[in-house]
């Protein structure tokens, strides 16, 4: 739900610069729906790319002609939407006669923490967006082994739906985030989900069930008041950012890694970022995450991914196609040259 166009210069000197990055939300045409509406989606993206596309290059100064390359997201995703970006992508490469790379969304977000450092192979992932909850251990481009992932509920799609909840807009994650700031951290205690079993798998259902439950027995008592939401929000972030450092704990170790890079939306979460980095930081941890314009969907992140393959010689053809279902561990390490 964001139509986005980037710039970026990548002479292989770490990290890449961003040129442009023009990030167009459709906030405003979902958020009476409480959801993505494919239909409305589509149409925004297709109003918006070419604006969006002109706006990159006046604030990169580079003349289209004079891009090397262009990468555009396959998938995963819903098939309208991938198709207005990447049909669009494909006639500017086939126009401009340069090379057309076909991007994964997910590749994009495991890159993203590279323009702030460069982090070296191998580091755990904890991807956390609005579709998708996974570990994953990242041993170079292309080579990524899945070790965890969510039984139901992406961790974005449990914030959303606590927003919704609570009577906060969509996407919820940084309202809930707002909000729990000034809730009361003692008034309740929610569940940590699947911690005691062993494990990296999530599950945020049984969470998600808590809330509701506890938002009825507030209204039994009359209106939800701002500052059961406040403190209901704030229960929600504690019990996901505890079960969040449990569970980045437990991987690291079983990995015997040192490195973990968050990525995804929900890595824009300030408390979770804070968590993570002084309480396995200071269990010999690194921890690094992307900034916060780049934790979100954005093109830049889908540009280095696309450069990064075609400096290892790799393009696609005019027969490239969209892929809505396309799992991170369905990607391959570039052939050597
Ligand atoms: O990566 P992303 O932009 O889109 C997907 O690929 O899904 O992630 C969007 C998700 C949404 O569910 C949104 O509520 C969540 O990220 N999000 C946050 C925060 N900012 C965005 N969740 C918690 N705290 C935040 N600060
Ligand atoms: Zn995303």
């Amino acid at each position: 739900d964001e139509t986005a166009v980037s710039i970026i210069q990548d002479n292989g000197t770490k990290p890449p610069k961003i040129l442009a990055n023009i990030v167009s939300s459709q906030e405003e045409v979902h958020k009476k729906f409480g959801g993505v509406v494919p239909e409305l989606a589509a149409r925004s993206h297709l109003e918006k790319i070419e604006i969006i596309t002109k706006k990159a290059l006046i604030k990169s100064k580079v003349k289209l002609e004079d891009v090397d390359a262009i990468s555009a997201t396959a998938g995963p995703g819903l098939i309208v939407c991938l198709s207005v970006g990447f049909n669009f992508a494909k006639s500017l490469s086939l126009t401009l006669k340069k090379p057309l790379i076909a991007v994964n969304h997910l590749e994009g977000h495991a890159l993203s923490p590279m323009f702030q450092n460069h982090i070296k192979y191998p580091y755990l992932l904890l991807l956390i967006s609005g579709g998708h909850s996974q570990y994953l251990i990242v041993n170079g481009l292309g080579k990524y082994k899945r070790i965890g992932t969510t039984i139901d509920d992406a961790l974005g799609e449990a914030f959303d739906k606590t927003a919704k909840m609570l009577g906060l807009p969509y996407p919820g994650g940084p309202h809930v985030a707002k909000l729990a700031e000034q809730g009361d951290p003692a008034r309740f205690d929610f569940p940590r989900p699947m911690v005691k079993q062993g494990g990296l798998d999530f599950s945020f259902s049984g969470l998600k069930t808590h809330t509701l439950t506890t938002v009825r027995a507030c209204e039994a008592g009359g209106m939800l008041s701002d500052t059961d939401k406040a403190d209901i929000a704030r229960a929600f972030e504690t019990a996901v950012v505890d079960t969040l450092v449990i569970k980045c704990r437990r991987a690291l170790k079983q990995e015997n890694l040192r490195r973990l890079v968050m990525a995804g939306g929900v890595s824009a979460n300030v408390r979770l970022r804070a968590a993570l980095e002084t309480k396995l930081g200071k269990e010999g941890a690194q921890v690094f995450y992307p900034a916060p314009k780049l934790c979100t969907d954005n093109g830049a992140m889908i540009a280095y991914a696309g450069a990064l393959r075609l400096a290892a010689g790799e393009a696609d053809g005019s027969d490239a196609e969209v892929r809505p279902r396309w799992s991170m561990t369905e990607l391959r390490a570039p052939k050597a040259k």
